[in-house]
């Protein structure tokens, strides 16, 4: 039986529409799922939204309409995004569904029996936009004393109000062992240091319920409070799956999750809540958790208010939507932070897809064209010349160089040794000089060089498969890898004057 593979992106908060931050985890998670599917994986791919708390309430009210009805309308935006995209989700769910109320209300019944929730009196700050509390000491402070969110800068809300705890503080040791225990479950390294340093603090008991506004899971036992978003959305992970529900087959099958996709900003939540609700479950915890890096937009936050938020939608009606996947996991190393600018866009797109790529292909198949009639020559033997053995060796190194970036996440390595092959073929090129191969008549030697450029391409189009679906099948097209003649085609790429 095919190995499983569970992965997921962070549920996306509905009041605002998708922008180049959701597509990053997006299409992260995709080229994963993409790429262990080819593996052989059975995969499980899950995304969706999440609906409620104060943000989206507020949301809803700014626009004058019901919470579920605004919620119904934004929905609609982000699975159109993703479909655009090319985004190969086995699920999407919303918070605001049946499956997954059930099984939050299940949980926070049972761990209240269980005596892991219980009720008290919380004092201290919240921040709406973060949808997260803080204590006091933990806020920044500004002139006029406001206290301001640690995280996104912006005013704080005194909060005093009866609500339920979770016993967060009673698994401090069992996390801290499982962190140091399991080297791989945060990652990368600095995440996993921050979390660390965090825990070690010491843990704090979280209040998971609200009673100051009304758009939430109802809390069965007590309907004047509602549960905090945050706890009810990281059960997605387990309601998707059917969880405590009467088909629970699927999660029987896929959890433990092999890897939760974030944003570093929400990796505390990851690393620290979801695992300890896991463990006051009995439940085993996720393998990894990957925090991304932000991407800033010419230097500066992206912000609505500043006017500069990147839609992917346009972009790619505008480049193409494999050019802006390509982009976003090729720009940055996954796990850091990285700017996006329209100039470093262009550039790459030029040099990295019309050139280094477009022009191998477009130069071996007119080559094929003219000096084999068409026919990708099919050759027997080892190369015997020097230039011909070093890079038909790089052919058989790239695949695991390749293998081993994607199994640490980092895609833009995994890219970048698909583009030293293809870089090492156009030199190739250059110093074979197979024009005048075909002038002095060695046509044995020019059938090992177009053979091996073939070869290259075929490679290529196996290896970007999962970073650029509709590239790689126009490629795998124009080099008709199961018919008799190249069918060379328009150019992948069409180069890009320069803005700016
Ligand atoms: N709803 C929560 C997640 C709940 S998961 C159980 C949430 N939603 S979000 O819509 O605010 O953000 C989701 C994702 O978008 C995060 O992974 C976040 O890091 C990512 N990004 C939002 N803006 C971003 C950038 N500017 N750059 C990169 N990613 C960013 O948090």
């Amino acid at each position: 039986m095919a190995e499983k593979f569970y992965l997921t992106t962070p549920l996306y908060y509905v009041n605002d529409i998708p922008h180049i931050g959701h597509a990053y985890t997006t299409i992260a998670a995709d080229v994963l799922a993409r790429y262990k599917r080819a593996k052989g994986f059975d995969v499980r791919f899950l995304t969706g939204t999440d609906e409620h708390g104060q943000k989206v309430w507020q949301a809803a009210e700014g626009q004058n309409k019901p919470a579920q009805q605004f919620v119904d309308e934004i929905v609609g935006r982000f699975t159109a995004a993703w479909d655009k995209l090319n985004i190969s989700y086995d699920d999407f769910i919303r918070t605001t569904e049946k499956r997954h109320e059930i099984t939050v209300q299940k949980i926070f019944s049972q761990l209240l029996k269980q005596g892991d929730i219980y009720k008290g009196e919380y004092e201290g700050w919240y921040c709406v936009h973060c949808e997260t509390y803080w204590a006091a000491g933990e806020t920044n402070e500004d002139m006029e004393g406001r206290k301001l969110c640690p995280t996104c800068g912006r005013p704080t809300d005194l909060l005093k109000e009866e609500t339920y705890f979770f016993k967060q503080s009673k698994f401090h040791d069992r996390l801290l062992k499982h962190i140091e225990a399991n080297p791989d479950f945060i990652k990368p390294d600095s995440r996993r240091n921050e979390i660390v340093q965090f825990i070690k603090k010491g843990l704090k008991d979280l209040s998971i319920t609200r009673t100051a506004f009304p758009w939430g899971i109802i809390v069965p036992e007590d309907p004047r409070h509602v549960i905090y978003v945050w706890f009810d959305a990281l059960i997605n992970y387990i309601s998707a799956l059917g969880y405590l529900s009467a088909d629970d087959d699927m999660f029987k099958k896929y959890w433990p999750a092999d890897v939760h996709l974030m944003g570093k900003e929400i990796v505390r939540f990851h690393a620290v809540t979801w695992p300890c609700l896991l463990m006051a479950l009995g439940l085993p915890l996720p393998k990894k958790i990957f925090g991304h890096g932000w991407w800033t937009v010419e230097g500066k936050k992206m912000s609505k208010s500043k006017g500069n938020v990147v839609d992917p939608l346009a972009l790619s009606s505008e480049y193409g939507v494999d050019a802006v996947r390509y982009f976003i996991l090729r720009e940055v190393p996954f796990g850091v932070d990285g700017d996006f600018s329209i100039n470093s866009f262009i550039n790459r797109y030029n040099a990295d897809l019309a050139n280094d790529l477009g022009n191998l292909l477009s130069r071996t198949l007119t080559m094929v064209e003219k000096y084999f009639q068409g026919q990708a020559p099919r050759v027997k033997g080892q190369a015997e010349d020097g230039l011909s053995k070093e890079l038909v060796s790089l052919l058989a190194e790239t695949p695991k160089v390749f293998d081993r970036a994607m199994d640490e996440l980092a895609f833009s390595e995994a890219l970048s040794a698909v583009w030293h092959l293809i870089s090492q073929a156009n030199i190739y090129i250059e110093k074979q000089a197979p024009w005048s191969l075909a002038k002095k008549g060695e046509m044995e030697r020019l059938a090992i060089v177009m053979n091996t450029l073939y070869n290259v391409l075929k490679l290529t189009a196996d290896l970007i498969a999962p970073f650029m679906p509709e590239t790689s099948l126009r490629l795998l097209a124009q080099l008709n890898t199961g018919g008799d003649k190249v069918a060379k085609g328009e150019a992948l790429f069409p180069r890009l004057a320069k803005t700016a």
